[in-house]
């Protein structure tokens, strides 16, 4: 069965009683080892060293049935300082184990050991962990998987032949650490040499001629095969297309939708697809191609690569056989936005027994632009154009503020448990944008004189209070401000239920009535189109220190990011419970050092960008 063959050998089984009924339900502990290092790997006729979880690129795979429990011993013998973070997993009343460094941990520091212990309820489908450090996520990554609780006879979808995780990424040849540490300088000119499916180059890439090995998915024809595609690459949203064949898009984000059946998927960094493939081509070879797409001139243009892997039916690649070429799909244009925006559209949820309808009444609302700006000296005008740091600081923001990690030695969680000081060194995000303009006029993009006025930004520790249970509504809005870019964005925590998405300005005058309060599909990250927006509302009920970001990992780094602090309720059962046992804190360990976001272990560094 397809599921036996996901679960990795390193898991450890562990069956208890939940309880004590006629029938009892059994919950299991789904335990894991990852040792953290750095390996060798060779592509492209180069020798790299890669920093993996057990000695795999992509890492192992966490296969658990809703309802288990799970147990993650991180052994870091690399050379950074590392969280991990389990990507949607919603951790309720248990954000200590978010792993987001110096929001609710302290990072693992250089031959340190931790322990992540987290439990899956009340979601079912593709969810992947990742390193939470600048950069490193490119190595460090892989799919979390969540089975129904009453067997795959459950899945609202035809029982599949076989389960596949299909995670696109990037191959990078730089030193990851210095390209996060050139990102929080402002400086974006490093990219990565290849994109990969399953950590496959695939052969449009070659060494001296030689074709990289590409990933191979092998059919049986009339068979149904489920792809749990996850995009875990820096850059990029992809385009994903298998010649001859469609998708049925089941879920997203580990929540199902509506089947909806296409031939391209768009998917974003951060964001999961679950997809019904039939493979019902005739016998043959049939490439899968996952081609990034990018913010149309005059935006930048940066290198981007396509790559490709296989479906391959039966015999077909045998020699002799006089199989005929493999086929290639017709690719959308890669400044293509269009097709990016109607798959997202196209989403709706699908009724289910977990999913909670949409709060109508709305206690706090959010309008958050999304775009570059500049921090510059006190009391100088930014210069534009330069890039020269000893004038200006290029920075992403929201509502022209820069998240700037905490400088202090606590973890904002700790502080927020404990009341300590430093939890009020942080700045309010502000509601709305300090000035109203056309936030999506072209002319914003290339360097120009009109920026000057709106790009003023600042530098803080950026964070966002809400009262146990409000209901908040957000409108992200992605503008022009020096790129064009679309922004995945995505929250801990919590799921967000996109009520609508629009290109240009929002205006609620008109925008409130496209609103789908019926069956908006739930999403932990979502994509505000390029030079568009999105509006969700989600329930703050989950009570701790979200980090909500941009999975852009240069907007990340460069601060399009802030902290939702959601309060304690009323109840034991609403309250963040104490740290688990054993959980660093300022209280018990003076050996941890303030700079884990920073990802290196050298404290120069982060006096020098905490000194902007
Ligand atoms: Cu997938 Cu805060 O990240």
């Amino acid at each position: 069965m397809a599921s036996q063959s996901l679960l990795p050998a390193v898991a450890i089984t562990i069956i208890s009683f939940l309880y004590t009924t006629a029938l009892p339900v059994t919950a299991v502990l789904v335990e894991h080892t990852f040792v953290v290092s750095q390996m060798n790997m060779t592509h492209l006729c180069k020798k790299t060293p890669v920093t993996v979880v057990n000695g795999q690129l992509p890492g192992p795979v966490i296969d658990v049935t809703e309802g288990d429990s799970v147990a993650v011993h991180v052994i870091n013998k690399s050379p950074y300082n590392i969280t991990i973070h389990w990507h949607g997993v919603k951790q309720w009343l248990n954000c200590w184990a978010d792993g987001v460094p110096m929001i609710t941990q302290p990072a693992i520091q250089p031959s340190h050991n931790f322990t992540y212990r987290f439990d899956v309820v009340g979601q079912e489908g593709t969810l992947w962990w990742h390193a939470h450090v600048p950069c490193l996520r490119a190595t460090l990554h892989g799919a979390l998987i969540i089975r129904p609780r009453n067997g795959v006879a459950s899945y609202p979808f035809p029982k599949p032949h076989k389960e596949v995780p299909i995670i696109i990424g990037d191959w990078w040849e730089m030193d990851l650490g210095q390209v996060g540490r050139n990102m929080m300088h402002g400086l974006f000119d490093d990219f990565a040499s290849a994109s990969t499916i399953n950590g496959k180059l695939g052969d449009l890439f070659n060494c001296s001629g030689t074709p990289e090995d590409g990933y191979v998915l092998d059919v049986e024809p009339g068979k149904t095969y489920l792809l749990r595609v996850i995009n875990a690459g820096l850059f990029s949203e992809f385009y994903l297309k298998i010649a001859g064949h469609k998708f049925t898009v089941v879920a997203a984000d580990a929540n199902y939708v509506s089947p909806y059946t296409t031939d391209v998927i768009a998917i974003a960094p951060g964001e999961t697809v679950d997809a019904l493939v039939v493979a019902d081509a005739p016998a043959g070879r049939y490439y899968m191609v996952a081609l990034p797409n990018q913010a149309p001139l005059p935006d930048t243009q940066t290198p981007e690569h396509a790559t490709r892997g296989m479906v391959r039916y039966g015999n077909s690649h045998l020699p002799g056989t006089g199989a005929p070429a493999p086929i290639s799909p017709k690719m959308p244009d890669q400044h293509d936005i269009v097709t990016s925006l109607y798959f997202h559209g196209n989403m709706t949820s699908r009724h289910h027994r977990q999913q909670s309808p949409v709060p109508v009444e709305v206690n706090e609302r959010l309008f958050i632009v999304l775009g570059l700006g500049a921090v510059c000296p006190q009391g100088r005008t930014c210069e534009r154009g330069a890039f020269d740091s000893s004038n200006n600081l290029l920075v992403a923001t929201m509502n022209n503020v820069s998240f700037q990690p905490p400088a202090t030695m606590t973890p904002l969680l700790e502080a927020h448990y404990y009341h300590t000081g430093s939890i009020n060194k942080t700045q309010e995000l502000p509601d709305r944008p300090p000035v109203l303009f056309n936030f999506t006029d072209p002319a914003l993009i290339p360097f120009g004189p009109k920026e000057r006025r709106l790009e003023q930004s600042s530098r803080e520790t950026v964070v966002r209070r809400f009262r146990h249970g409000s209901v908040v509504e957000m409108v992200f809005q992605s503008s022009a401000m020096l790129q064009g870019d679309s922004n995945p964005m995505h929250l801990h925590g919590h799921d967000m239920f996109v009520l609508a998405q629009g290109l240009g300005n929002y205006d609620a005058a008109k925008d409130v009535a496209s609103y789908n309060l019926l069956n908006p599909p739930m999403k932990n990250t979502v994509l505000v189109p390029n030079l568009g927006w999105v509006a969700v509302r989600f329930v703050a009920n989950n009570p701790g220190v979200w980090f909500m970001h941009c999975h852009y990992e240069f907007h990340l780094a460069m601060g399009m990011a802030a902290v939702f602090i959601v309060e304690d309720g009323p109840t034991v059962d609403t309250s963040l419970p104490p740290p688990p046992m054993g959980f660093p804190t300022r209280g018990n360990d003076h050996n941890l050092m303030p700079d884990g976001f920073y990802l290196q272990t050298k404290k120069s560094e982060t006096s020098s960008i905490n000194g902007i």
